[in-house]
């Protein structure tokens, strides 16, 4: 009798069925990488942590749960509260999950059995979370491999698996970290599969929003339906991060939308609106910016900026392979940009001199891009032996690895017009003499514009992922034409 195929992760109408083999395959993966890895004995096993549920402060209202990101890569599990072993020479898997109180039942529904998860997620076992020692020390384990690393974006420690009896394992908590980053950073087709589907969705949720704004409208408005159309349409429940929605000055804001600045200026006729927001599936990430005027019609000053980024963007897609160093690529836009500024009058003078005091930090202080996945800013950008280039601009460059087929990106240049670093250059005489003040003067509060798409390394380029209106031509005709066919509530 043939093997009945893989459960899948679906949430019905036409969102996307994943499969169960996918997590089958990372696990595979991380096996193979760790039998190659010296200092992997035989017998060792993997343990990992998932996420736990948490509840806000010191209260009893739960927090939405979102799964651990390495967690989710290895096993694909919605719930909270479990743990996973893999047995690295022989590859089998096995799921922990909570055992929970009667009292669930009541609160939180049905107590699912052990065979449900097995089937649900098709490890090859499936125990109860207070029985590990006892399942784990029948394996006789040479060594427990347990995660524990640091993230190179935000310099936090992932947390390593603890349960109370692992003190009578042998214990090593360096050996797994690099291998399974690396092998996150390059996607198997059913991940790229998920990345396309988390694009497909946030680009039409993008486009819903071109259609809808209007000045007169609150930045959280767009916001709010950005979300809407991600969960109605694609069964997203989280977004990849903090939607980004500044118009205007706020358009310069890199991380706006924050508790701080959440999205609630009035939308102006005349704004360029800088729309950053990405939605999540099943865990995995998309993150897109389109750039526009709330009005739908570009100024010559906004058509400027925006096709100077533009030009950025298409110079890096179009040399992008892998091979290519991605410290380039920041470099490549940093120049397309100081050539397009020269030419608008911000700038003069040779940008190869410009280059050499950082100029196009000024106007692109961030990383051109950065690696995608279950992480927004995806794990891998910084193994050991890569080091941060400590330059304006590239020191903040999540990734400065040689780019690889396989893995996913973002390309997202930008230029913006921040006053403090505007000032900071005016009064640094090996930057200010490139400026033209009076020109510049036109551009204070104009924001910013950002172009970012994501995109997966082929063997001889990439593939875009991301599909919006992107020249200005395809903007204000779309914007113009009132066909509603992506009203948030149709
Ligand atoms: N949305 C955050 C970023 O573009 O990296
Ligand atoms: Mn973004
Ligand atoms: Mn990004």
């Amino acid at each position: 009798m043939a093997a009945a195929p893989p459960p899948v992760f679906w949430l019905g109408n036409d969102t996307l069925r994943v499969s169960a083999a996918l997590f089958a395959e990372n696990r595979r993966g991380l096996c193979k990488g760790l039998r190659a890895k010296d200092g992997v004995v035989p017998k060792s096993v993997v343990v990992l942590q998932g996420g736990e549920q948490t509840q806000r402060y010191c209260t009893d209202t739960d927090v939405l749960f979102r799964q651990e990101s390495f967690f989710h890569w290895a096993f694909g599990v919605t719930e909270p509260d479990c743990y996973g072993a893999i047995d690295v020479d022989s590859g089998k898997s096995i799921l922990f999950v909570p055992k929970l109180p009667d009292s669930y039942a009541t609160w939180m529904g049905e107590i699912f059995t052990k065979e449900h998860f097995k089937e649900k997620y098709a490890v090859d076992e499936v125990q109860y979370a207070p029985d590990i020692v006892d399942v784990l020390s029948k394996l006789t384990p040479a060594v427990l491999l347990t995660l524990r690393g640091q993230n190179t974006d935000s310099g936090s420690t992932c947390r390593e698996a603890s349960f109370e009896g692992i003190s009578g394992f042998q214990v090593n908590n360096t050996l797994l970290h690099p291998v399974i980053v690396e092998c996150r950073l390059i996607k198997n087709d059913m991940e790229l599969e998920v990345l396309r589907y988390t694009n497909r969705i946030s680009s039409e949720a993008h486009k819903m929003i071109m259609k809808n704004v209007k000045p007169g409208q609150k930045e959280y408005e767009m916001e709010s339906l950005f979300q809407h159309y991600c969960y109605t349409k694609g069964g997203m429940r989280h977004t990849s991060y903090t939607c980004i929605c500044g118009t205007g000055h706020n358009s310069s804001v890199l991380h706006y939308g924050h508790a701080g600045a959440p999205n609630d200026k009035l939308i102006m006729d005349g704004d360029m609106c800088l729309f950053d927001m990405g939605g999540e599936y099943y865990c995995y990430s998309s993150d897109i910016t389109c750039s526009f005027p709330a009005n739908g019609r570009f100024t010559p000053d906004q058509r400027a900026i925006y096709e100077a980024v533009l030009k950025a963007s298409k110079a890096v897609m179009a040399a992008i392979r892998p091979g290519v160093k991605w410290t380039d690529m920041h470099r490549l836009a940093d120049r397309v940009h100081l050539e397009e500024l020269v030419k608008i009058g911000i700038l003069n003078g040779s940008v190869e001199d410009m280059m050499k005091v950082f100029l196009g930090s000024v106007f692109m202080p961030h990383g051109l891009g950065h690696l995608l996945g279950i992480d927004v800013h995806d794990v891998g950008g910084y193994p050991v032996g890569v080091e941060r280039i400590d330059e304006p601009g590239l020191r903040s460059l999540r990734m400065g690895r040689l780019v690889q087929e396989r893995m996913v990106l973002t390309v997202e240049p930008g230029i913006y017009f921040i006053n403090h670093l505007l000032d900071q250059a005016l009064a640094n005489a090996t930057q200010s003499c490139f400026i033209n003040n009076q020109v510049l003067a036109r551009f204070r509060g104009f924001g910013g514009v950002r172009i970012e798409d994501d995109i997966a390394v082929t063997a001889t380029g990439m593939e875009l992922l991301t599909c919006v209106p992107r020249t200005v031509e395809e903007i204000e005709a779309f914007m113009a034409d009132s066909e509603k066919s992506f009203s948030p509530v149709a």
